[in-house]
This record gives C-alpha cells, structure tokens and sequence, in this order.
C-alpha cells in the first residue's frame, strides 16, 4: 500500500519549501523537494553536461552539490524542465519517494497533477509575483548574491511563463487541490491553514 503522500505545487518562490518543510515536521513525514532534480540537472548542463544525459545519471547525492540555489541554476532548471525525456527520467525518483510508507511530503510543479494525482491532500501555494520577488531577493540578499530586486523579478516571471507554458506537465493547480495564497500571510499562518486543511483530510476522508 502506498504511504500517506502530500503535495505541494506553486510558482517560483511562493514558499513552498518553507512550507513543506513545516508540514513534513509537524507530521513527521519525510520532505522532497523535488526543484532540486531540476536545479540539479540545470547545474550539470552548466558545466557542459547534455540534459538528458545528465537526468538519467542522476543520484541522491547531486541533491546535496554547492551552489543549486543560485539564479543561474534556477533558469538553467527551468529550461531543462521543459524537455519531456529530461521530466520522465526523474519520475521513478520522485514515486518511490512519495510512496515511503511513513508518509511524504513533494513540493514541486507537477506533483498533484503528474506525479502523485492520487496524493491524499493537495496544496497549491501562490503569492503575488511582486511578495515572491522581494522575499526571493532577501533570501538571496541574506547569502550575499548580488542580484537586485529588479532581476530576482525578471527571474521569477521568465520562470513561472516557462513553467506555465510548457506542454509537458505544466504548472498548474490539480483540480482538486486547495488554494493558498500567502502574499498577506505570516509562515506560521501559511502552516496552520496547511495543517489544518490536512488534518481534515485526515480525519474526514
Ligand atoms: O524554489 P523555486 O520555487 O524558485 O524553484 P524550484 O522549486 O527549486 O524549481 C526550479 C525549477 O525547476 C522551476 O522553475 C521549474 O522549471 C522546475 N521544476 C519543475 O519543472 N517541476 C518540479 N516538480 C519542480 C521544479
């Protein structure tokens, strides 16, 4: 029997990873963010790798590789997302994780919509691309990347049309998922909506 699995879907830093993290403790589910496969993939063509290639000879421990959390790395993931061979390659990954029997939590684009449509609850998380962009940029402010506020915009929106456009999977809520917009909302007001809308589902069916 599969585990309990939740996902976790939005545009480019809606706080969905802040988010997930919080969920998975709470619950004491284990937490995969899947955008690092893609960062991952994104910083090997970097560095000269073809994607396809560098998909299918992707291990666990890419995940932990310096530096994925750059603009750079972001774009070059977003452009490798859109390639089927490069999206089908990590599926299998991303299965396996979401049907650990503790229970899991994936964040993600296509998670209620691809890889998990059977996922007991489904979130989908938005902020205003303007909330996005400015928490993004003291993020990246905070670890002394020199972009500026003006290009960590430019970043989010040239993703989310990318994501957005794509054929294959693109980003968008599943049907059945829930809507969380956090442009007005606190972390710990975003997680006690996410707690409670799954605790409901727990509970209720
Ligand atoms: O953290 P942030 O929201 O900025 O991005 P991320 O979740 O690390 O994802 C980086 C990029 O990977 C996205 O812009 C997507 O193009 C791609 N991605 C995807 O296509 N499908 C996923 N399940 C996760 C990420």
């Amino acid at each position: 029997m599969n585990g309990f699995a939740i996902a976790i879907d939005g545009p480019a830093a809606a706080g969905k990873g802040t988010l997930s993290k919080a969920v998975a403790a709470h619950f004491g589910f284990a937490h995969l963010d899947t955008g690092l496969l893609y960062r991952a993939v994104g910083a090997k063509t970097l560095l000269g790798v073809e994607p396809i290639e560098a998909a299918l000879a992707l291990v666990a421990e890419d995940l932990d590789a310096e530096g994925l959390r750059t603009p750079d790395v972001a774009q070059a993931a977003s452009r490798v997302a859109v390639i089927p061979q490069v999206r089908a390659a990590l599926v299998d990954f991303q299965r396996a994780f979401a049907a650990r029997s503790g229970g899991a939590v994936l964040d993600g684009r296509d998670i209620g919509t691809v890889i998990c449509p059977d996922a007991r609850v489904k979130l989908f998380v938005t902020a205003s691309p303007e909330v996005r962009a400015e928490r993004r940029f003291l993020e990246l402010n905070a670890k002394g990347d020199p972009s500026t506020r003006a290009e960590v915009l430019a970043d989010v929106q040239a993703r989310d049309a990318r994501d957005m456009e794509r054929v294959e999977a693109p980003l968008k809520p599943a049907q059945d998922a829930v809507l969380i917009d956090t442009s007005d909302l606190s972390i710990e007001d975003a997680v006690a909506q996410a707690v409670a809308i799954i605790e409901a589902r727990t509970n209720g069916g």
